[in-house]
């Protein structure tokens, strides 16, 4: 079983590849409802109504170096096997929403993952993009920007590596306070 933030990473590979500048990521644990839903949306290409019908689709990929796109039908059929499952909505030129839910305690969602080295995996393969990660648990929350963060930096890079040591222990208190 994949873990869930490994998921994430693919996803966000897809905005990063569609030009976005922006890319939003929600997890939401709401416990009450039994649900973990995570929301991933992005401002980039998007994809034509024709296109997006298929694309949940193994076969369906713009990919140029083999012939299957597996991101978003592994991300599919990990929640369908927790009862779950995905949606997709997107708009050409306009970017693209996924949102993807699964039972919260089926013993067959893989665990959350770590979230804190996939952000920095994230920022690390392209640092120009806005970041925001909002993780929701119950009724707490706790939001991680990296646009708030650049501008306190001024002309420091965000990839400085003690700046990164930095945020990885701003989002490990941020994420243990939830
Ligand atoms: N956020 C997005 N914006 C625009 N197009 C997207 C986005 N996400 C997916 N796509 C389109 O959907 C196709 C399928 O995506 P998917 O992640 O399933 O496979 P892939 O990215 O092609 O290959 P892989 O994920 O295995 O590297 C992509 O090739 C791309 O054309
Ligand atoms: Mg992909």
């Amino acid at each position: 079983m994949k873990e869930l933030s490994l998921h994430i990473l693919d996803i966000v590979q897809n905005s990063v590849k569609a030009k976005a500048d922006k890319i939003d990521i929600i997890i939401n644990e709401n416990i009450k409802d039994n649900l973990l839903e995570i929301t991933i949306s992005d401002n980039g290409c998007g994809m034509s109504e024709d296109f997006l019908k298929t694309v949940k689709d193994p076969f369906s990929t713009t990919r140029t170096t083999r012939k299957v796109g597996m991101g978003i039908s592994l991300f599919e059929a990990a929640a369908i096997q927790s009862g779950g499952h995905l949606d997709i909505k997107s708009k050409l030129g306009q970017g693209t929403t996924l949102y993807v839910c699964f039972m919260h305690n089926s013993i067959d969602r893989a665990p959350i993952g770590n979230m804190i080295d996939t952000m920095i995996t994230i920022i690390l393969s392209a640092p120009e993009i806005q970041y925001v990660y909002k993780h929701c648990k119950n009724e707490k929350e706790f939001v991680f920007d990296t646009d708030v963060i650049k501008q306190s930096l001024g002309d420091i890079p965000i990839t400085t590596p003690e700046i990164l040591e930095w945020i990885k222990g701003y989002m490990q208190e941020g994420l243990a306070s939830l």
